[in-house]
């Protein structure tokens, strides 16, 4: 098992109180990692990180807010580190409302890319960055612009690993939790931060979308 890679790696889990990043907290820290995850409240984030057996810290950090950027820095240095934040809005181009659109982007999107800079130079090179996107990248589901957002964020693996190399840099597209696609699996937040995890400790796994929906 390549997961003995993460014993004593330290893992920061942006969007750490959320549905995949709690499930990834919990499986990176089951391979022996010490933890940190953050909420955009710090209050939510130390109670989420007290809700685990082992070394968790939470921290306050919102995407869409530079001024917060230093205490999440001060908590390093990583050696890998998942974005899972966001807000999504899943309605058509015609129903969005600019509002809706704006956050959309500025948590998935913007957010993502602005986290990632700050945190480079906190990074062990030796490490990796992973961000989520989602399967309406390619498969779209009647909501063009959470499409086209989630195509963006995807677009960032190859380029950001050329960029930053040798640090590796992967987006995980999963589809809906909960649905089977082809098969007969119903998706978990396991599941998910399973294939997170695995791509964190496999150093040849770099630059690459990995799709999880079931087919
Ligand atoms: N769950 C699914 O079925 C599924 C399927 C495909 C793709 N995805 C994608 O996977 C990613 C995570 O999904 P999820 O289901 O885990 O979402 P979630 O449960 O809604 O969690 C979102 C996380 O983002 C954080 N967040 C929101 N706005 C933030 C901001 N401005 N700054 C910092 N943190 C912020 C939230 O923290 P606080 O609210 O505590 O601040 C929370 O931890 C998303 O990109 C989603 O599109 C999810």
């Amino acid at each position: 098992m390549t997961d003995s890679v993460l014993a004593d790696a330290h893992v920061l889990v942006v969007g750490g109180t959320g549905t995949l990043g709690g499930a990834i907290a919990g499986h990176v820290l089951s391979a022996g990692a010490r933890v940190t995850i953050t909420s955009r409240s710090a209050e939510s984030a130390e109670r989420a990180a007290a809700a685990y057996e082992g070394d968790v810290t939470g921290v306050g950090f919102d995407v869409t807010d530079h001024d917060t950027v230093d205490t999440l820095l001060a908590a390093g240095p990583f050696d890998h580190a998942v974005v899972t934040a966001a807000v999504n809005a899943f309605e058509g181009l015609s129903e969005i409302t600019a509002d809706e659109l704006d956050t959309m982007i500025a948590v998935k999107l913007k957010g993502v890319m602005w986290t990632a800079r700050h945190l480079r130079p906190r990074m062990d090179e030796k490490g990796s960055m992973t961000f989520v996107s989602g399967m309406m990248s390619r498969r779209p589901g009647g909501a063009a612009p959470v499409s086209a957002v989630s195509a963006a964020v995807e677009a960032l693996a190859p380029a950001l690993a050329q960029e930053w190399a040798p640090l590796r840099v992967n987006v995980i597209s999963p589809g809906g939790i909960g649905s089977t696609g082809a098969g007969s699996h119903a998706g978990a937040p396991g599941d998910v931060a399973a294939l997170v995890t695995a791509t964190m400790a496999n150093r040849w796994i770099n630059g690459t979308v990995l799709d999880i929906h079931g087919g």
